[in-house]
C-alpha cells in the first residue's frame, strides 16, 4: 500500500475527487495519508480533516530562503513517508532538492493540453484566458511528473475537453475541472500506486492498464 501525500493551497476540488475515489474504491494500492498545505486557510485543510485524513501546513515564507524551506519540506515529507507526492493545486515552487529528493514520485495536474498553456505565468484562471484569447477549439487536461522543467515533467494521462461560443475563463475552467482534472487525476494515482506507469529512457511514460 503506497502512502499519498497531496499538497495543496486552495479549495481542493481535486484533492475531494481523490478522497470520493478512495471511498469508492478506485485507488486500491494507495492511501491518502496526509495534505500538506502552503497556506492555513485553504479550504483543502478542511476536506481532509472531514474525512480523517492528517493534515500539515508549511509555508513558504516562514523560511529564509529557497534551500531552507526545500529541506523542511524534504523532512516532513521524509517523516510523513511519502511513497507518491500529488500536487493538486499547489502555488509554492518546488526546488531542485525536493525534485532530486522524490524523483519520478511528484505528480502535478495542469489544466491544459501541455505543451500547450503551460509553463512560467500559466496557472489559474490564466491558462483558461489566454485558451480564449488564441480562440482554440479543445483544451483540457494534463498530469505529468514533475521535473526541473516547469510543466515539462513526462506525460501521464491527458483528456480533450471542448470550448463552446461564449465561454468565460470561469465557465471554461469548470468545464475542465469537471470532465478532464477530476477523473484524469485520480486515475493517474491509481496508476501509479498499482505501479502501471512506466517511463523510458527518453522520459516517455508506457502506460500500462
Ligand atoms: C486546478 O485547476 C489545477 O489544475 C491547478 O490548480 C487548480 C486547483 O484547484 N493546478 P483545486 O484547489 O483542486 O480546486
Amino acid at each position: 500500500m503506497k502512502n499519498i501525500v497531496v499538497l495543496v493551497s486552495g479549495g481542493g476540488t481535486n484533492l475531494q475527487a481523490l478522497i470520493d475515489a478512495q471511498n469508492d474504491g478506485k485507488i486500491q494500492n494507495g492511501k491518502i495519508s496526509c495534505v500538506i498545505s502552503s497556506n492555513p486557510e485553504a479550504y483543502a485543510l478542511e476536506r481532509a480533516r472531514n474525512n480523517g485524513i492528517d493534515t500539515a501546513v508549511i509555508r513558504r515564507r516562514d523560511y529564509e530562503n529557497q534551500k531552507e524551506y526545500d529541506k523542511a519540506l524534504v523532512e516532513l515529507l521524509k517523516t510523513k513517508n511519502a511513497d507518491l507526492i500529488v500536487l493538486a493545486g499547489f502555488m509554492t515552487i518546488l526546488g531542485e532538492y525536493v525534485i532530486q529528493s522524490f524523483r519520478n514520485k511528484i505528480i502535478n495536474i495542469h489544466p491544459s493540453l501541455i505543451p500547450s498553456f503551460c509553463g512560467e505565468g500559466f496557472y489559474g484562471l490564466r491558462v483558461h484566458e489566454q485558451a480564449l484569447k488564441k480562440g482554440v477549439k479543445v483544451t483540457g487536461a494534463t498530469v505529468h511528473f514533475v521535473n526541473e522543467i516547469c510543466d515539462g515533467g513526462a506525460i501521464i494521462l491527458q483528456k480533450a475537453v471542448e470550448v463552446h461560443n461564449g465561454d468565460t475563463p470561469e465557465i471554461l475552467q469548470k468545464r475542465v475541472m469537471q470532465e478532464a482534472e477530476w477523473k484524469i487525476l485520480p486515475l493517474a494515482v491509481s496508476l501509479f500506486c498499482d505501479e502501471k506507469i512506466i517511463i523510458n529512457e527518453n522520459n516517455i511514460t508506457e502506460i500500462h492498464k
